[in-house]
């Protein structure tokens, strides 16, 4: 099989990063994510301000700044997921010009499991693993497993910004689910089982699409 092209597409806490790492790793692809490229350059100055601004209010970061990002890594990568993007009509079709894709998975999770996971979510800055206090808990208690890193909250888990998100999301990147429902790549997957039992369904989906 080449190199799967993977769009994963969810709300704010569906569990997107969790999975798309076991994607990469799988098959040996890049993990495409906004979110993650965002807040690495959260600080710089743009025409449009920083995406901090937007960031830590739960709103999307303008368009061409997203796009660029985009962009770049789709032109260093054969197979990837891609993780974040798009999350409105605009960036669908920004998407649709610049590369087909094998299989669009969609995680489906109920909106209160989405605070729970979101506001309990610790993450590593080195490596980017993502752990919950909970549901998911590294073997020692705020370090990283995978790299022995000391784990962080980011910014906007607070429960206000996570209560901005959703909104953001209902908003904006529902329309988006809805443009992909109807094709032939889409596979719908109840992100509400656990980390393990989503994985096997994400992996039958992507090798039964590949096939
Ligand atoms: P981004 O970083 O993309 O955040 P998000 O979409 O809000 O999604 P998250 O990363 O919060 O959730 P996830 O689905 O990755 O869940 P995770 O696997 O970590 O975007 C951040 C901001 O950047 C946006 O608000 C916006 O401002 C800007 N931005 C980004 N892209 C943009 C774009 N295209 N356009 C404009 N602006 C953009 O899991 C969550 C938690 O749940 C973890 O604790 C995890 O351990 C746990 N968990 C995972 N799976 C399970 C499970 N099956 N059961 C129980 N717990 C689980
Ligand atoms: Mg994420
Ligand atoms: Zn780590």
């Amino acid at each position: 099989m080449s190199d799967p092209r993977i769009l994963i597409l969810g709300a704010p806490g569906a569990g997107k990063g969790t999975q798309s790492k076991r994607l990469c790793e799988e098959y040996d692809i890049e993990h495409i994510t906004t979110g993650d490229a965002l807040r690495a350059n959260k600080q710089m100055e743009t025409e449009y301000g920083t995406p901090a601004e937007y960031m830590d209010a739960g709103e999307l970061v303008p368009d061409p700044l997203v796009n660029e990002i985009v962009a770049a890594a789709l032109e260093d990568a054969d197979g990837f997921v891609l993780d974040g993007y798009p999350r409105n009509e605009s960036q669908v079709e920004y998407l649709e010009d610049a590369t087909d894709l094998d299989v669009v998975l969609y995680l489906d999770v109920d909106e209160e499991e989405l605070v729970r996971r979101l506001t309990g979510r610790r993450v590593c800055p080195e490596c980017g693993a993502s752990y919950h206090v909970d549901f998911n808990p590294p073997e020692e208690e705020g370090v990283c497993d995978e790299c022995g890193s000391e784990l962080v909250q980011r910014d906007d888990d607070t429960e206000e910004t996570v209560r901005e998100r959703l909104k953001t999301y209902e908003e904006n990147t529902e329309d988006v689910i809805e443009h992909y429902r109807g094709t032939d790549e889409f596979v719908q997957i109840d992100g509400e089982q656990s980390p393990d039992e989503v994985w096997a369904d994400v992996k039958d989906a992507v090798d039964a699409q590949a096939e």
